[in-house]
């Protein structure tokens, strides 16, 4: 079948949101709630994949048989990327990583007595990015799923994301209409490949979904 191409691939799947510290106490996150990547693990394992779950979120059960790295934030989440893709068959970042964090943040809690802080933001390292440029050297992670949660022109973003990130494919998903993206069990995901041809998921279960992109991603492997 075409799914048991992927028994026995590496697989690394990222989930969660990060959350960037602006004191001891205090950090800014996001809305991701980590169910389409623990779905995308889950459905590896089904799958019979070596599964490593980067992960931000404590909420969620760990996939039975997966490896769990926890990570909090986007350059923990980079370096534990690097470090598990270096024999990797498949990298999948579904996470929603914090595009900018805290310049400095403060080694003690922020008092409300001094007043209204000022936050100085710098970007966040983009893992996709870094994730390209060694996957040019190395060959490793060998393919890259990449997704792109809009709340406006889904297809146009989603397409530069392919070129900027260099991905195999990305899964696009709606986050304007409720019965898609965060926190929700069901998702509408779009699926964009390099060569600009695309296939509509539409309403699904983030399982289900995750069970049409990894499908989609067993056609690039031989059978190991
Ligand atoms: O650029 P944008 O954040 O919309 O792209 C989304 C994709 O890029 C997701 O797969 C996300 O995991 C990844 N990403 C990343 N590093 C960042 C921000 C996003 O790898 N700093």
């Amino acid at each position: 079948s075409r799914g048991g191409r992927l028994e026995g691939r590496k697989v690394v799947v990222t989930a969660g949101g990060t959350s960037e510290p602006i004191d001891p106490v205090r950090v800014i996150t996001n809305r991701s709630s980590g169910k389409q990547g623990y779905a995308l693990a889950q459905a590896a394992l089904d799958m019979g994949c070596d599964v490593t779950l980067i992960s931000t979120t404590d909420h969620l059960m760990t996939p039975a048989g997966a490896n769990l790295v926890h990570v909090d934030t986007a350059q923990q989440m980079m370096e534990a990327v690097i470090n598990h893709t270096d024999q990797a068959d498949l990298l999948i970042m579904a996470a929603a990583v914090a595009d900018f964090r805290p310049f400095h943040p403060a080694d003690e809690k922020i008092k409300k007595e001094d007043g209204v802080p000022a936050i100085n933001l710098e970007k966040t390292p983009d893992i996709l990015k870094e994730i390209a440029n060694i996957r040019e050297k190395t060959g490793f992670p060998r393919r890259v799923i990449g997704f792109a949660a809009e709340t406006e022109a889904l297809v146009e973003n989603a397409r530069r994301k392919i070129k900027q990130k260099r991905l195999d494919m990305i899964a696009a998903n709606d986050i304007s209409t409720s019965d898609a993206g965060f926190e929700v069990d069901t998702n509408r995901v779009v699926l964009l490949f390099p060569d600009g041809s695309s296939q509509e998921l539409g309403l699904q279960t983030k399982l289900e979904a995750a069970q049409s992109i990894l499908n989609k991603a067993a056609s690039w492997f031989e059978k190991v």
